[in-house]
């Protein structure tokens, strides 16, 4: 099962909108287990496919970071149907090396999407959980936790990653 290489901040990528996916073939469904070995290795508690390099609109979250077989959630096109609510609190990225942030979340989530053999998905989310959703539907639309620090932050942040320290 082969892991993936995490692309870090700013790759193109991670800045871009990722594409919906019309059609969940054996690529589709290899892709999501490699990136759950990936996630799982990291270890992270959740991965979007354009952190692999896959512009396509699929996410994976699991708040047991691998722990809890039970807990991975695989969902293609999500969408955050409603929101309520408000939570601050630090989140880091995988994809953003030694790098946490304060980041405002909807404290409580409908999200929609379906699952690798297609059916559609409409579950509720809470807190943490909710959390997780949201910091990974936003790599989706080329967001990253920096796009929530402050521009000091920021631009240490990229002056560390051109000087290679990150
Ligand atoms: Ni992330």
């Amino acid at each position: 099962m082969p892991k993936k290489e995490i692309l870090i901040y700013p790759d193109k990528v991670l800045k871009s909108r990722a594409h919906e996916v019309d059609d969940i073939n054996l690529d589709i469904v290899t892709l999501a287990e490699d990136m759950r070995h990936t996630m799982h290795t990291a270890p992270g508690v959740g991965l979007a496919a354009p952190q692999v390099g896959e512009p396509i609109r699929l996410i994976l979250v699991d708040p047991s970071a691998g722990k809890d077989e039970s807990q991975l959630i695989v969902l293609i096109n999500p969408v955050i149907a409603e929101k309520e609510g408000v939570e601050t609190d630090i989140e880091m990225c995988l994809s953003v090396p030694e790098t946490s942030v304060e980041v405002d979340r909807a404290s409580r989530i409908l999200v929609t999407g379906i699952d690798l053999k297609g059916n559609e998905v409409r579950m509720e989310a809470n807190g943490y959980l909710a959390r997780i959703f949201q910091h990974e539907i936003d790599h989706l639309d080329g967001k990253v936790i920096l796009d929530y620090a402050s521009s000091l932050k920021r631009s240490i942040y990229l002056k560390k990653r051109k000087k290679g320290t990150l």
